[in-house]
């Protein structure tokens, strides 16, 4: 599909958020063929736990198998197209097996058994047939953990593919005494009213806070305000929240680097390393497993979000996860995601859970805001207004070199300029 007309370096056409055939090409270009993330390796620890996960448009399931290694399957079955698992995650035994005609499929696909198998004889559908089989993935592959599918055989491998990206496993997973994170199996899902591209740009968009964010991030302030003028010291999580409300200075002065295939970082974050007994405690248990030196480069990575272009967006300094899947051009599921440090103490979790709640999750003063930001855009960009969407900001600002964008204001559109550079990449294949 040409997409040329509607991207320039500094604006897009509205249509690429509203046009159901570009939608589809990006399902088609994009989404299966780019690498993919399915879930973590604890959400199916033993042999036959599966858990379903939706790819571009194709409904997959990703499915421990005997031998330990974690296999991605179509889930349709290869008779009448069934799709052989109903439940989101569950464990299968041994087998999948149709609801419909009880076919049944070993846990890599592979066809076991056809009942009454006699009718198929001097058919094409006997069990010799690799048609008889549930499709596979064409690729699968994990990093620290991560699970991920490509349905394209052909590509980059997923170290290639996630770059630079890779640090937001690594600072996960670096921040565990063990070096390993576990799922925690509560995920909120929110379909927002609007097209995918909005939030990916909204994640790295450090303009918006201090204005979408202000009545919530004020609010917290004045609390955290008063509680220390009665010699108290307000809880952490306030400060989860009135960081939001940061001065436009304080945003601008914090760097993004943007990526070629459209990952990108959000440097800084909010003091995480407060002195009290908690935070002591687990610093010495990270000092125990890796020594000062290491400890300190993992708690002083400079990261408040990363991206994985086109679907992920990272909080790794508190184990937070949000994974996008397109279902229109004005329609988007957002899986809400966050992780245990294994070995890590209960209190240093409590953390991870109050930001999960307070900030992510669909009944977030923080998230709710945006949420009606991008709908009001969808809705905006659906109307005969003006065609153009502006990425203008700091334009001709940027430095860049190697192909990685670094903006010199945090306020600067270079991250959506950089999306869409990726975005055109993908389209034109
Ligand atoms: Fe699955 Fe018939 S559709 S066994």
């Amino acid at each position: 599909m040409k997409v040329d007309h509607l991207v320039e370096p500094d604006r897009v056409h509205r249509t690429v958020y509203t046009d159901q055939a570009i939608f589809d090409a990006e399902m088609e270009r994009i989404f299966e063929r780019a690498w993919v993330y399915c879930g973590h390796a604890s959400q199916v620890k033993a042999p036959g736990d599966y858990h379903a996960v939706t790819i571009g448009r194709q409904p997959m399931l990703m499915v421990r198998q005997p031998d330990g290694s974690i296999q991605v399957l179509y889930n349709r079955c290869p008779h009448r197209g069934v799709q052989v698992v109903g439940n989101q995650s569950g464990n299968a035994g041994s087998a999948l097996v149709c609801s419909y005609h009880a076919w049944s499929f070993h846990l890599d696909g592979r066809v076991r058994a056809i009942p009454l198998a006699q009718g198929y004889e001097n058919t094409r559908m006997t069990r010799d047939n690799p048609d008889c089989s549930m499709k596979r993935a064409a690729r699968v592959d994990s990093y620290r953990g991560f699970v991920f599918a490509s349905l394209a055989a052909e590509g980059p491998s997923l170290p290639e593919f996630l770059g630079e990206a890779k640090v937001a496993f690594d600072d996960m997973c670096d921040r565990s005494p063990e070096g390993e994170v576990e799922v925690v199996p509560w995920c909120h899902r929110v379909i927002q009213q609007s097209n995918w591209k909005f939030f990916m740009e909204n994640q790295l968009d450090a303009l918006h806070p201090s204005v979408t964010h202000q009545s919530t991030g004020i609010a917290a302030s004045r609390v955290e305000r008063r509680l220390k003028a009665e010699g108290g010291t307000p809880p952490l999580y306030y400060h989860y929240l009135s960081a939001f409300a940061s001065s436009f200075a304080q945003w601008d002065s914090v760097q993004t680097l943007n990526f070629p295939r459209g990952h990108g970082i959000l440097k800084a974050y909010m003091g995480l390393r407060p002195q009290d007994a908690d935070t002591k405690a687990y610093e010495a248990l990270l000092e125990r497993a890796y020594g000062k030196e290491k400890m300190e480069e993992y708690l002083s990575r400079s990261i408040h979000h990363v991206l994985v272009y086109p679907y992920l967006s990272v909080q790794s300094p508190l184990q937070q996860l949000r994974c996008l899947r397109p279902i229109a051009p004005d329609r988007t599921l957002s899986e809400i995601w966050h992780f245990r440090l294994k070995g890590a103490p209960e209190a240093i979790y409590r953390r991870s859970l109050w930001y999960f709640n307070l900030v992510n999750s669909p009944a977030t003063m923080i998230n709710a805001d945006d949420l009606e930001n991008w709908t009001r855009a969808q809705w905006g960009l659906q109307s005969n207004g003006l065609d153009w969407v502006s990425f203008h900001r700091w334009y001709g600002d940027d430095q860049e070199e190697d192909g990685v964008v670094a903006s010199r204001h945090g306020t600067s559109e270079a991250v959506m300029r950089n999306q869409f550079r990726a975005w055109t990449g993908y389209m034109a294949q």
